[in-house]
């Protein structure tokens, strides 16, 4: 496949501050002169900052490692795993199209993501929340069909559950990772035939959902803010190489996948619920907040304190006529709709909580 440079970019990238810290910590894991071994880890913090790799952040991160720009766009160009096209502001699906999946019910995963999402991979939902494409196999062939999100896996789906899935994300929820069909794991669907004393231990999910749970970063943008969790087998690795979870909180306990079948009678009754959620986003109406022509007297605030917005931000909402904390911290849904309208790229200003950072920094002013 063809892998180009988005054909619109942002003017800018910048690291948060936080991320920009932890990017310096990772070049001084290599020798002197040999930074660029770093790239690879960079580019990938920078996906996760933006959710995707933008011709800036890739310039910005070969700038950081001394290397020439071309260097850094041929990784990024040849790893899949860096998108380079926007990505959904709620959540970028991959679905496994390989051979136990496909068998399995792949194809009914991507109707379903053309039909709620898009009719082509790469592109947008028409609300800007999610986009999806077909990967390889992603080594859960047991828990075929899967998908991941993120970093984590749902798996033994079906297109019912796929889509409950995705109707729960763009109302703010985080499903629980692992098994969807009420499996623990990948023990047989009809019960355990050896280990049958088998204890699953303290956990309520089996490891990698509990640590999904734990982390409660599935969706999350990382902004460097996030407090590591060392589980015991993290121990003794270096804070920087652990994830983090969202906020710094272990979240909170979510519903236990349910059976197979009680998920087909349930999703029969809420088929048509996720498309009448997607028009619901899409009906919000734009108002035009109160702006102003130019700062009051004591001077603008630097917008750039909220993460997200970089110097050609700034340089945009002041031109827009926002140049205070409280006058972003007041915006309505509305309000929001109006500004996001009038940006690049929509969608930030939920995602990275541009109205609770900004509330939080006029309280400090
Ligand atoms: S074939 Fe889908 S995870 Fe392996």
């Amino acid at each position: 496949m063809l892998r180009r440079l988005y054909h619109e970019q942002p003017e800018s990238f910048a690291f948060t501050a936080e991320n920009q810290k932890w990017a310096e910590a990772q070049i001084t894991k290599y020798p002197a002169g040999r930074a660029q071994s770093a790239v690879i880890p960079l580019l990938w913090r920078a996906q996760e900052q933006e959710g995707w790799l933008t011709r800036p952040a890739i310039e910005y991160v070969a700038d950081m490692l001394g290397m020439a720009h071309i260097r850094a766009f041929e990784v990024a160009s040849f790893y899949f795993m860096f998108q380079l096209t926007p990505t959904g502001s709620i959540a970028h699906v991959q679905i496994c199209g390989t051979l136990s999946c496909m068998i399995c019910g792949a194809e009914d995963l991507i109707k379903v993501c053309q039909e709620q999402i898009a009719e082509k991979p790469f592109t947008l939902s028409e609300d800007g929340a999610f986009t999806w494409e077909e990967v390889e196999c992603l080594g859960a062939c047991a828990n075929a069909p899967m998908i991941q999100i993120g970093k984590d896996y749902y798996e033994d789906l079906t297109a019912e559950r796929f889509a409950e899935i995705l109707a729960e994300l763009r109302a703010g929820k985080v499903p629980v990772p692992g098994p969807q069909n009420g499996r623990f794991a990948s023990e047989p669907l009809s019960g355990l035939t050896s280990l049958k004393d088998f204890d699953s231990g303290k956990t309520k999910y089996n490891a990698s959902a509990q640590l999904a749970v734990d982390l409660g970063e599935t969706v999350k943008r990382i902004d460097g803010t996030e407090v590591p969790i060392l589980t015991p087998w993290m121990k003794g690795k270096d804070a920087s190489d652990v994830a983090a979870p969202a906020n710094g909180k272990v979240a909170d306990p979510a519903p236990v996948a349910k059976p197979a079948h009680a998920q087909k009678a349930e999703a029969d009754a809420k088929a048509a619920k996720p498309a009448a959620k997607a028009e619901a986003v899409a009906e919000v109406d734009e108002a035009e907040p109160e702006v102003l022509t130019a700062a009051r007297s004591e001077g603008a605030d630097d917008l750039k304190k909220i993460s997200g917005v970089g110097p050609k931000l700034e340089q945009t909402l002041n031109e827009l006529g926002f140049f205070h904390f409280d006058q972003i911290a007041k915006w309505t849904e509305a309000e929001i709709q109006w500004v996001d309208n009038r940006l690049k790229f929509k969608g930030r200003i939920t995602r990275d909580d541009w109205i609770g950072q900004a509330a939080e920094l006029a309280k400090k002013d």
